[in-house]
């Protein structure tokens, strides 16, 4: 008996001994460095990409690099998602030190798609990257960065360096968050004359609202969005800057725990002003007013959450 309590203990003191290493191996590494995928483009600057790409960096870019002291893309300190680590999003005004000024099409074009900066750093999940904008949309943002917008012209502010915590070197390392693959084909935009594809497309691949709006950050399927557990059936603990946990609400058309019960004059007015039916307070960040969208495109998204699967979630509004 004595023999037996003794192998156990030594296996149980390894594993301790073998746990402690791989966690001061984590906590010890950076964030790795990964092959540069070749992208070879060369974005033509016009007006209409560089209007549709400011609307675009509007809804997509400016909630975490607009900062409100220099009232440029000169980044900020992330504060609402505290589980990364200390995260500071960069200047990316067109400064050639402090900025993106030395950055070519490629490599704005990589990185956004795939987290992967020219030197083969890997941005984790603290910046999502955009796997299925069509190349319109993301040439348009480009546009814009390179556009006489003011806020990206050049300004020398520098942002500490981020501090990721342990738990994004974990996904990391375990390959949990990794670079998105580069796409091999062109992605083409919608038809936009048609609604319930231009609000799929929308929804699910320009703006994302499924990502926030199903259950799980953490378990949402960003290649096949549709097979996000509880797709559209809110739920999803998020966090305003303030740290506060403000829930995300259910969106599908379930007519006694979702929206099924609202006009689309209803749901244009509240994704465009954040102002909902029956007196309710209006929405709070993180859901932001998209009030450059055009009535066509809510529309759009409404027309196209009626043809999802409804789903009976009751969310309570967090207070
Ligand atoms: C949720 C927050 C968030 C959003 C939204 C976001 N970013 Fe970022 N971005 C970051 C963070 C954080 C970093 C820096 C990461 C680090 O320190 O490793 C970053 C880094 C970058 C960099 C690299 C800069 C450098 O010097 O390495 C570029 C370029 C960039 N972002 C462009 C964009 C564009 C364009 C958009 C909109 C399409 C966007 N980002 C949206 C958080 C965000
Ligand atoms: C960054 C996360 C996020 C994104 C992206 C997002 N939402 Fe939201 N949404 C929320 C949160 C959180 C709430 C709840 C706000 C509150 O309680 O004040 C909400 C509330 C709503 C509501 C109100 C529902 C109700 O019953 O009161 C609607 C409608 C809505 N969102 C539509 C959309 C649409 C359409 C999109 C895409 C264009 C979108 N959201 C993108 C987080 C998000």
């Amino acid at each position: 008996m004595k023999k037996v309590f003794k192998v156990v203990l030594i296996v149980i003191v390894s594993l301790v001994v073998l746990i402690g290493i791989c966690a001061s191996y984590i906590a010890l590494r950076s964030i790795p460095k990964y092959a540069v995928p070749k992208v070879d483009v060369k974005v033509e600057v016009t007006p209409a990409r560089i209007e549709n790409g400011t609307k675009l960096a509007s809804m997509l870019c400016k909630s975490c690099h607009y900062n409100e002291s220099t009232q440029k893309f000169t980044g900020r300190e992330l504060t609402d998602a505290p589980q990364f680590g200390k995260i500071y999003a960069r200047n990316i005004t067109q400064d050639v030190d402090a900025g993106i000024g030395k950055w070519s099409d490629a490599d704005l074009v990589r990185l956004i798609r795939t987290g992967i900066r020219p030197d083969g750093q890997y941005i984790p999940p603290y910046m999502p990257k955009l796997i299925h904008i069509s190349d319109e949309d993301l040439y348009s943002i480009v546009a814009f960065l390179h556009s006489g917008n003011n806020w990206v012209q050049p300004d020398k502010t520098i942002q500490p360096a981020s501090k990721p915590s342990f738990l994004t070197k974990f996904l990391v390392t375990i390959g949990a968050a990794k670079p998105s693959p580069f796409p091999t084909e062109p992605i083409p935009g919608p038809d936009t004359a048609n609604l319930v594809t231009l609000g799929k497309y929308i929804s699910l691949y320009q703006l994302e609202c499924y990502s926030c709006h199903s259950k799980d950050f953490a378990k949402n399927d960003y290649e096949t969005p549709e097979k996000s557990p509880g797709f559209f059936g809110g739920g999803n603990e998020l966090f305003n800057p303030e740290g506060k946990k403000i829930i995300s609400m259910n969106i599908t058309m379930d007519e006694q725990t979702g929206i099924g019960t609202w006009s689309e004059e209803n749901f244009i007015l509240a994704v465009k002003s954040g102002v909902v039916p029956n007196g309710q307070p209006s929405l709070r960040n993180p859901m932001q007013p998209f009030s450059n969208l055009t009535d066509h495109e809510v529309k759009a998204i409404y027309e196209y959450l009626k043809t999802i699967p409804k789903l009976g979630n009751k969310v309570e509004r967090s207070e």
